[in-house]
């Protein structure tokens, strides 16, 4: 769009620029920036438009772009020409994604690198290695503390190992995903240290105060996100002889991005692990980007413009990186991450499907549907080039983040019922054979998280204990069930490693001081790669839950209607116990695909004029792409065997 004032400044900025585009080679750099520059300037304005240094920031910011796009290395510049080509590639069915630890997973960097192999038997191609940055030694809320955003954890690696990592991914064709935790630092980060030397410049870094009259005020509001160990949004500190705010733990401070300083910091952060080989980058915590008085702090509309503009600029030095938000809040809410529109308002093309995870949970513990379908019901459709992130378990706790409302209409009393989740999951519940551990327990309104691995979730470290063999089966049927709907609703699965073999609780965070505190560790597991081999060895756990991922996976990958172009319709039967769904596509060559899975034990019966198949007469063949053979079918009547799921195709 062309419009006068900031095309006015625009040249102003490229005329001060001190790169000069004879010594480089700026065109795309150019063709984006004026493609974007309405929209920078615009944000820009409505963010930062008072103060008196606004031209100077403005410069700062281009100045940061043009540095970085200078910077990118050939290869990735390559790689942004061919994604703007492309530019539905991350909607493609084709990738599937695992999260991990590196440490957890295979010590380091090195080890994740040795380690690519394994991702590639089982079909992963898109890696989220989770935090890498220097941390500090003590506590660092799983490295979600960066004491430097520059440089990398040396018990993870060093910026030679990343590099050795992505190339050896790129050859593969793997994705890595990286975080940039945009919301706090550690208070051992640099600027933290000046702030606490009595530096204003980085006291206005973060939210700072002499007294408690502002952090009163901003308590009425704010929610507690640990109220166990870190109740309270504010921390003070000796040695400034101020309050600083800190909404996760008390050595995490939240950045204050009223001060475009600190965007331009962050942006050049972003910028910088782009450049580092990263082709997406999950930004952490992004409901929490600005905080206001009288609000509860999240979701502001100014956190939505902070993530526009970093879209925008990151359009411009490195348009082929993607952005994942975190965003585990309302599902009103988290859709607004991908942005108001997918060209002029744009955010994240990724976002954590947090709705879908608590409800399939929560179809767990009920063994029924009412809740899920409810819930997906009221998820509103989002904007097109966005996907989901689908997961099942990830390093975090799971919240029971489904709208009061959504329970209440399905005929539960949303108090009770959550206490009942946080007790079935607990295994205070009658026949629950799930061990979890109540997490973030706010004893103010009773509320609470639930941590735990998948597997000891679902029972199999109650069944393995016992012995039983049949409560075996239905736990590894259970975790099959829950990744065929990740795999299956449209979005990118996201695996958490370890549950590919099924592994279960890991209680030895109890024995580490700094973790102690954190029971979010007893899912956080070290593998045991002996136990991997056993992926091997038929008649195994480990086996049966590998290859029949690794089955489910590459199938995914061979059905078109998987990609997600909103192409999903819920289907309502009448039967409590399924959830059902088709995948469609307007090209008439592709296959319909429909989905059935049953959350209870027992086999469960759909009659096929309920649903779009039974419709033809006669029946056509029906065929589970998954299994490759004919599911049992009655009278036309179709039968879903316990825990058991399908992937349907009518056969032409
Ligand atoms: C995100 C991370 C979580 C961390 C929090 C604060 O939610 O997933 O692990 O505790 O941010 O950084």
């Amino acid at each position: 769009m062309y419009e006068q004032i900031s095309h006015t400044l625009l040249n102003d900025i490229l005329n001060k620029l001190e790169y000069d585009a004879s010594q480089h080679d700026l065109r795309h750099f150019y063709t984006r920036l004026g493609a974007n520059f309405y929209g920078i300037h615009s944000l820009l304005q409505t963010l930062y438009g008072d103060r008196d240094d606004f031209e100077q920031q403005a410069l700062k910011l281009v100045e940061t772009m043009a540095r970085q796009y200078i910077e990118r290395p050939p290869v990735l510049r390559q790689k942004d020409i061919d994604r703007e080509q492309d530019y539905n590639w991350f909607l493609d069915q084709k990738w599937v994604g695992m999260a991990l630890y590196s440490q957890g997973f295979a010590g380091d960097l090195q080890g994740v690198t040795k380690h690519l192999g394994y991702f590639q038997e089982l079909g992963v191609n898109l890696v989220h290695i989770m935090p890498v940055m220097r941390c500090p030694e003590g506590s660092s809320d799983g490295g979600y503390a960066v004491s430097d955003f520059r440089t990398l954890d040396p018990r993870v690696g060093d910026l030679n190992d990343l590099k050795q990592l992505t190339q050896e991914m790129r050859e593969r064709d793997m994705l890595l995903v990286l975080d940039v935790v945009v919301n706090h630092t550690s208070d051992e980060h640099e600027w933290a240290q000046l702030a606490r030397n009595g530096y204003t410049n980085f006291q206005d870094y973060y939210y700072t105060f002499t007294n408690r009259n502002v952090p009163d005020m901003f308590e009425q509001n704010m929610p507690e996100v640990f109220p166990e160990t870190s109740p309270g949004n504010f921390t003070w500190d000796e040695e400034m002889q101020r309050w600083v705010m800190t909404v996760f733990n008390d050595y995490q401070w939240d950045l204050n991005y009223s001060n475009p300083e600190v965007f331009i910091e962050m942006l050049d952060i972003i910028l910088y692990w782009a450049n580092r080989g990263a082709d997406i980058l999950r930004l952490d915590a992004v409901a929490f980007l600005w905080k206001k008085i009288g609000s509860t702090c999240q979701n502001e509309r100014e956190a939505h413009l902070i993530l526009q503009l970093m879209k925008d600029c990151c359009q411009v030095t490195a348009p082929g990186v993607a952005f994942i938000a975190e965003a585990i809040v309302a599902p009103v809410e988290v859709i607004k991450y991908f942005g108001e529109d997918a060209v002029i308002a744009k955010e994240c093309e990724i976002a954590y499907n947090a709705t879908f995870m608590s409800l399939l949970w929560d179809a767990v513990a009920t063994k029924n549907v009412k809740l899920l379908k409810q819930g997906i019901k009221s998820l509103p459709v989002k904007l097109e080039r966005a996907t989901w992130l689908n997961y099942i378990r990830c390093h975090d706790d799971i919240g029971l983040g489904f709208d009061d409302s959504d329970i209440a209409k399905v005929g539960y009393d949303p108090i009770t019922h959550r206490q009942f989740l946080i007790n079935y999951y607990t295994g205070n519940y009658p026949d629950s054979h799930a061990k979890g551990q109540p997490f973030g327990h706010n004893k103010k309104n009773g509320d609470a998280r639930i941590s735990g691995s998948l597997a000891s979730l679902v029972g199999l470290e109650y069944a393995i204990e016992t012995g039983n063999s049949d409560d075996i089966d239905s736990a590894v049927n259970f975790i099959l069930l829950l990744h065929s709907l990740i795999l299956s609703f449209g979005g990118i699965p996201l695996l958490y490693y370890g549950d590919e073999i099924g592994t279960i609780n890991d209680n030895s965070f109890t024995d580490d001081p700094d973790k102690a505190n954190d029971n979010r560790w007893m899912h956080r597991p070290i593998i045991d790669w002996d136990k991997a081999e056993r992926r091997h060895t038929s008649g195994t756990v480990e086996f049966h839950l590998f290859n029949s991922l690794k089955r489910m996976i590459a199938v995914r990958k061979e059905i078109n209607v998987f990609a997600d172009f909103n192409n999903r319709n819920l289907i309502d039967v009448d039967n409590e116990h399924l959830f059902v769904f088709e995948r469609n596509s307007l090209d008439f060559n592709d296959k319909t695909v429909l989905v059935i899975a049953n959350f209870d034990s027992k086999p469960q019966s759909l009659h096929l004029e309920n649903i779009a198949v039974g419709s033809h007469q006669p029946m056509p063949q029906i065929v589970d792409l998954y299994s490759g053979s004919s599911p049992d079918i009655f009278n036309n009547t179709i039968v879903v065997p316990g825990y058991g799921f399908y992937w349907l195709s009518t056969k032409l």
